[in-house]
């Protein structure tokens, strides 16, 4: 079904679907409206602010069957992934996450030098580069095409393009099975997911792993992340969904770990069936029996937290600039717009956002149109409070930022209940 029209009668190139990505159930309850919204990394250029932006609805929905938590509206990827403005490599925390999961797995599965390891949205090659530092073939599959050519630069092989079964076949065809296939951060952008899952089943040799990365629903839930919500992420996954749709390619999860990016995410090891299975699914799917993943009230009440962060968020920063007080933002993140546009949160309320992205100094913030500055204008102009945008970095955050701390500035925390840090963390 074509996507309405929202605003001004153009064509908004979305699609509505009325079935789940991973059981195809009807079965859909909407539990929050975020909406509409634009695309949370179509930041703006000062000649486009006059222009009319195309705004999505950003409703959230989960499945009564398979319990898969999702967004029905899907914008085109081409309109978002085709020039991505995200770069791992721009991330030291990330650059160390990707140190570790490669070296994980290259010990855990015995990986050596005549093994083939693909990334599925291996953005600018950063977590390949670990790998092919061992003298492992590495190949990448990035859609981005301006983020592809970043990894050829750096001597990562890349294919420009979505990664489905006849992408796989190719790849097979061409340089054999994989003996490891990565997809970190890429099951929450698909909406073919079976299509991956045909396209890995294509391509991992028999003995192969598959390791997957993905947000966990728990965390957002209990800590009321609802910012992680924008249109380029399609799905929150929870462990129930995820077991669902591997068993229909006849693969198992033979080891499940909670790690701490993006918020809290879990990392999955996933083989062919009849691999030794650990017993850490079991400790997950109990903890989401727990905290009642499966009730609709589970999800009323989530929706109920996210107004009540709006609601005090605003009292706060209202309050603060009634006294006088300069506020910014840290770090223009995809999920600071979600947030900055649900609250409602302008120019009027922070002077600025600093960004260390230099694609994103300069620009202005889809919706809100708020500034984006560099870092070292947050050092030469630092405001009384900052509101921390980039909170899945606090702690290297608030470690770095020590002295603008030292001075008097202070960061805000949105979630999960809006609040100022008072105190001064130490740490490397
Ligand atoms: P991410 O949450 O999608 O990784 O994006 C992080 C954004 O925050 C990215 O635009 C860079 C920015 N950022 C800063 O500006 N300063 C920092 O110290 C960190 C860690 C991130």
């Amino acid at each position: 079904m074509s996507g309405n029209v929202l605003e001004n009668n153009r064509d908004v190139n979305y699609i509505h679907r009325e079935t789940c990505r991973i059981c195809g159930s009807k079965q859909l309850y909407k539990f929050l409206e975020l909406g509409p919204t634009p695309l949370a990394n179509s930041f703006l250029r000062e000649d486009q602010l006059k222009g009319k932006e195309d705004y999505y609805p950003l409703d959230m929905y989960f499945c009564r069957k398979c319990h898969l938590v999702q967004l029905s509206d899907i914008v085109n990827p081409e309109v978002m992934f085709k020039d991505y403005p995200y770069i791992t490599g721009t991330s030291k925390p990330m650059q160390k996450h990707f140190f570790g999961l490669a070296k994980e797995v290259i010990h855990e599965f015995n990986i050596d030098k005549n093994d083939l390891i693909v990334d599925i949205g291996s953005n600018d090659g950063t977590l390949l580069q670990n790998f092919s530092n061992h003298g492992i073939s590495t190949l990448g599959v990035e859609p981005a095409s301006n983020i592809s050519k970043l990894a050829e630069q750096k001597g990562i092989s890349t294919i420009n393009r979505f990664f489905n079964e006849e992408c796989a076949k190719e790849i097979r065809n061409e340089f054999g099975p994989a003996k490891a296939i990565t997809a970190t951060n890429v099951f929450a952008h698909a909406d073919d997911l079976n299509g991956i899952l045909h396209g890995v089943d294509a391509l991992l040799s028999d003995d192969g792993i598959f390791v997957v990365e993905v947000p966990y629903l728990l965390n957002l839930l209990i800590n009321v992340e609802f910012d992680t919500v924008y249109h380029e992420h399609l799905s929150y996954f929870s462990l129930h969904p995820l077991i669902w749709l591997f068993h229909n390619y006849r693969m198992d999860i033979v080891n499940v770990k909670q790690i701490p990016v993006h918020g809290g995410s879990l990392r999955i090891f996933i083989k062919r069936a009849k691999s030794i299975i650990s017993s850490s699914s079991n400790i997950f799917l109990q903890q989401e029996k727990n905290y009642n993943i499966d009730s609709l009230a589970t999800y009323d009440n989530f929706s109920k937290n996210v107004k009540s962060v709006k609601y005090e968020l605003v009292e706060l920063l209202r309050k603060l600039k009634g006294k006088g007080k300069i506020i910014s933002g840290y770090g223009a993140t995809a999920k600071g717009n979600t947030l900055l546009n649900y609250c409602k949160i302008g120019p009027g309320i922070l002077d600025y956002i600093s960004d260390t992205t230099p694609f994103k100094q300069g620009r202005y913030t889809p919706g809100m149109h708020i500034p984006v500055v560099s870092e070292n204008e947050f050092h030469a102009n630092p405001p009384d409070y900052a509101l921390l945008l980039a909170w899945n970095y606090a702690k290297d955050i608030l470690i770095k930022e020590r002295e603008y701390q030292s001075k008097g500035g202070r960061f805000i925390m949105p979630i999960p209940e809006p609040h100022i840090i008072w105190e001064l963390i130490s740490g490397e």
